[in-house]
């Protein structure tokens, strides 16, 4: 639960990674908006329709620009303090929609998912709940210098274990919902004592100089 005296209330932009209409990630993500909400934050609910792109094209960056879909993500990462996604797992990966919009945003300077903090969430009909499409998520995502959390949540049998948009089972419930509290307070705290935030380390193994740089200088 987030503390109502500290500072201003968290924003957190949710959204699923899947673009099917019934998606078992888009029901994830909307019962973690919720849980979200209940636990005292502001959550923008959105879709990764929103965040329509080509596939990624150096020659299109060059002539046409960013697509609007990209400009969108970007927005509203920058609007947010954190963002929680919930990704389908696509042959033990992460969709390769998904790594496209990250590869189009990762492009914005200053560079938007930098400093954000992000919980990753997964619902697939596996027994194994699309945990290894979260790992190879955390990848690209942490490269670009997000603050992903540390525990993951991942609903195996996801067709089964969702009943009416939620978690059927009592106890897996309760699970969800404390990794969400802890992702929350971890994220507000960062947000409220930006001391902690400059501690650090930026970037591993990148030699420091601005040509090989993919992220803006922490300011003092
Ligand atoms: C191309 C493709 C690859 C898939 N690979 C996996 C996989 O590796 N692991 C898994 O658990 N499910 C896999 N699935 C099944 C998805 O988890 C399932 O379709 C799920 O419902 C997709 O998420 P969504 O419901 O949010 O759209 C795959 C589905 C597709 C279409």
């Amino acid at each position: 639960m987030i503390d109502p005296a500290s500072g201003t209330k968290l924003k957190v932009l949710v959204f699923a990674a899947s673009l099917r209409a019934d998606s078992l990630n888009r029901k994830l993500a909307a019962l973690a908006a919720r849980v979200a909400e209940q636990n005292g934050a502001t959550v923008e609910h959105t879709s990764m329709r929103d965040f329509d792109v080509p596939s990624f094209d150096g020659d299109v960056e060059h002539t046409k620009g960013m697509p609007a879909g990209a400009r969108e993500l970007q927005q509203r990462l920058l609007e947010s303090d954190a963002f929680i996604v919930s990704s389908p797992e696509y042959n033990g990966s992460m969709p390769g929609t998904f790594k496209n919009l990250i590869d189009w945003t990762s492009r914005f300077r200053p560079q938007p998912f930098d400093g954000k903090h992000g919980l990753l969430l997964s619902a697939s009909p596996s027994m194994v709940g699309g945990n290894r499409g979260l790992w190879a998520l955390r990848m690209p995502l942490e490269h670009l210098g997000a603050r992903i959390y540390p525990d993951m949540f991942s609903l195996a049998q996801a067709h089964r274990a969702l009943v009416d948009g939620e978690i059927a089972d009592a106890a897996l419930r309760a699970r969800f919902e404390k990794n969400i509290q802890a992702f929350l307070s971890l994220a507000e705290a960062a947000k409220n004592y930006p001391c902690i935030k400059r501690a650090w380390v930026e970037f591993l193994g990148e030699p420091p100089d601005s040509e090989a740089d993919r992220v803006d200088p922490v300011p003092a």
